[in-house]
């Protein structure tokens, strides 16, 4: 089984960006975490971040075929990109939004999710944690053939 986690804008700088909000955990430490979560389940992962939008679009597209699914923190571009959007329902396969942060208890304008709606799920909300938390639903989705 073969895991794609996608980070986008100011993911790498986790750790020092806003720590009341998204924590201490560096991405590298998040990054070993859902490894080793991972490996309990016998799944590869590939881990990514990037600050460019049209980067994560070649990545999704990119995935056909490579990857049994997503999981996508798309951040600030979550609630702007309509080509993420896109690039989601083009590849067909099984997306998971996660986040941080609890974004609908958040400022309104983190409310509203373009990716969602051609997501399986959300996870957003624990912290790091709802990366270890995606891949326990990674491994479920790809298990039982769940889509959105
Ligand atoms: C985020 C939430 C987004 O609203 C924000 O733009 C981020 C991080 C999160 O993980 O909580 O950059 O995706």
């Amino acid at each position: 089984m073969k895991l794609l986690f996608l980070n986008g804008p100011n993911l790498n700088l986790l750790g020092k960006r806003e720590p009341q909000v998204y924590g201490r955990t560096t991405l590298a430490e998040i990054e070993t975490k859902v490894r080793e979560r991972a490996g309990e389940f016998g799944a590869e992962v590939d881990f990514r971040q990037t600050n460019v939008e049209g980067q994560l679009v070649t990545w999704i597209q990119e995935a056909r075929g490579s990857f049994d699914i997503i999981v996508l923190n798309a951040a600030a571009y979550t609630h702007t990109s309509v080509a993420l959007r896109d690039a989601i329902a083009a590849v067909g396969i099984p997306t998971i939004e996660i986040h941080l942060s609890n974004t609908h208890s958040r400022e309104a304008f983190r409310h509203h999710s373009f990716i969602a709606s051609v997501c399986v799920g959300q996870i957003a909300g624990f912290g790091s944690a709802s990366y270890v938390l995606a891949v326990d639903a990674a491994v479920t989705v790809v298990e039982t053939g769940k889509s959105r």
